[in-house]
């Protein structure tokens, strides 16, 4: 054996280094991360959007001693492997970096630690011209020239991050400033859901001085938001922490409200669990596909809260923005709030009350009052879906269930009213012609054969169906199914 060494070649690994995908405000929120793990209370953000946009990020926290410094410039600054204090965001040594220049080519680092200044910049530029990982430094006097530097200055302690030379922006636009503006926009947004729970905490992020308000997305301050029983799952003796949420109804929701849970118009897609890691939001809005994100549960959001310790067992992506759990641990949590959430009547009573006719008879199609008029639906205890419910699997069970609901949602209401209205449609009369009874009868026969063939209970499902539409309209069918469960009573 011998040894040879092979040391990544740097113009080509920090270019595909910053392919990893981050979006502009995951690469600003992983930012932030750091800023939150040096303890820092206030993190302004500072940017020009012009035709050079750059942006600063500054903090209060700890800040970093020169070889400190050094050291974090380093790709791989620590091992992911290791453990980490219980409240640091950080896990791959990578983030400060490859957040940065996925956005730019140029990240310069200012730190004040102990009223010592030390900046080191990486400068992809002057790394493919020098072919190698060198990165840059500059002395307390050659920082003037950078924007809000003073601030740092002031401080006792703290961390100045510039960004400039946008690269991969200027390239995609022909209007700069307007899409560096949107970015900014879009990257409120996103710190104001992902990190809401520090900010309510006392945390201060401003964006060029204007604070960025916390956005709960559980609305937990409003006396209408129902919070239900935490529970708690373990893995691993660690634990993982659930809160459900149910959302006030719509009509108890201010603007800002609103708002704050991604408006109206996504309640139903931002409905499911909200993952922290340690209090910093991961993923949100989904159920992790074992439930369909029904209008049923639109308001239903729960909050897990899983420490870092765990973070071997979810495949945490670089961004932190995506995250793999672990079957078992989603199974685990599903079944933890399906009782108090999913299949909870504090979702569902906004369904309303049914208006049923007649007890003894089975309407197909039921008229719900909700709070906001009435909607029609599908019965789903007419025997002629309970008969298929016994005969098909969970799966298919579940396309069955979003097949009707299809049907219900594209109900034709306005095309219906008005060709009733012009007299083109009648209500339809149950006239005891010869032809319509055979016809009524054959089909009905067909769900006897199926019944039979799956030895589902005869006599039962046959009194179920004289009570159900349509059979229920014709005495002379009733009396048909009253002679076949005479011949087996
Ligand atoms: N704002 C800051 N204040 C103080 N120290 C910082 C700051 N930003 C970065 N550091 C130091 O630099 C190190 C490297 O940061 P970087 O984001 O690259 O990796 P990380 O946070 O350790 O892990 P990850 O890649 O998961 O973010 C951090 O571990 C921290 O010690
Ligand atoms: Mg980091």
């Amino acid at each position: 054996m011998f040894e040879h060494e092979c040391v990544p070649f740097a113009p080509s690994l920090i270019e595909s280094m910053r392919s990893l995908g981050y979006s502009f405000p995951a690469a600003i929120a992983d930012l932030i991360d750091n800023s939150i793990s040096a303890n820092s209370k206030n993190i302004d953000i500072f940017s020009e959007p012009s035709k050079d946009p750059w942006l600063v990020i500054l903090d209060d926290g700890t800040g970093m001693s020169e070889n400190e410094l050094y050291e974090a410039m380093r790709y791989g600054s620590s091992n992911p492997l290791e453990k980490r204090r219980e409240n640091d965001l950080g896990r791959f040594g990578l983030g400060m970096k490859s957040a940065s220049l996925s956005q730019c080519r140029h990240l310069v680092v200012i730190s004040k630690q102990y009223h010592d200044i030390c900046a080191y910049s990486w400068d992809l530029d002057y790394v493919i011209e020098k072919k190698s990982w060198m990165l840059k430094g500059f002395s307390e006097e050659e920082l003037d020239k950078y924007p809000e530097i003073k601030r740092l200055k002031k401080l006792e302690h703290g961390t100045y991050i510039f960004l400039g030379d946008f690269d991969r922006i200027k390239e995609s636009t022909s209007n700069i400033s307007e899409t560096f503006n949107k970015n900014l926009s879009e990257m409120n947004d996103h710190i104001a859901l992902v990190f809401h729970r520090f900010i309510e905490e006392g945390l201060n992020i401003r964006i060029n001085e204007l604070p960025v308000e916390a956005r709960d997305p559980f609305l937990s301050y409003h006396p209408a938001t129902q919070r239900k029983k935490e529970s708690s799952i373990y893995i691993n003796n660690e634990r993982i922490l659930l809160k459900p949420f149910i959302l006030p109804h719509l009509s108890k929701l201010s603007r800002s409200d609103l708002d704050k849970v991604g408006g109206k118009e996504n309640l139903r897609t931002n409905q499911g669990f909200y993952v922290y890691r340690n209090k910093r939001l991961i993923i949100w809005g989904t159920w992790f596909r074992l439930e369909r994100k029904d209008e049923l549960n639109k308001l239903a959001r729960v909050r897990v809260d899983i420490p870092n310790t765990l973070d071997y067992m979810w495949s945490i992506d670089i961004k932190k923005s995506t995250a793999t759990l672990p079957d078992i641990i989603k199974k685990n949590m599903y079944s933890a709030v399906y009782d108090s959430v999913l299949g909870s009547e504090n979702v569902h009573t906004y369904r309303g009350r049914k208006e049923k006719k007649d007890v003894d008879i089975e309407y197909v199609w039921e008229k719900i009052k909700n709070r906001d008029g009435y909607e029609y639906i599908i019965n789903r205890n007419i025997p002629q879906l309970r008969l298929l419910e016994e005969t098909l699997n969970d799966g298919q069970i579940k396309m069955l269930d979003s097949v009707i609901k299809t049907l219900e949602e594209s109900f034709p209401v306005l095309a219906l009213y008005a060709d009733v209205a012009k007299g083109n449609i009648e209500e339809h009369k149950t006239e005891e012609h010869k032809e319509e009874i055979e016809t009524i009868w054959n089909e009905l026969n067909k769900q006897f054969e199926y019944i039979k063939a799956n030895n589902l209970p005869l006599v039962r499902y046959y009194k179920a169906f004289q009570k159900v539409e349509p059979y229920c309209n014709y005495p002379e069918i009733k009396e048909r199914i009253q002679k076949e469960i005479e011949k087996y009573e």
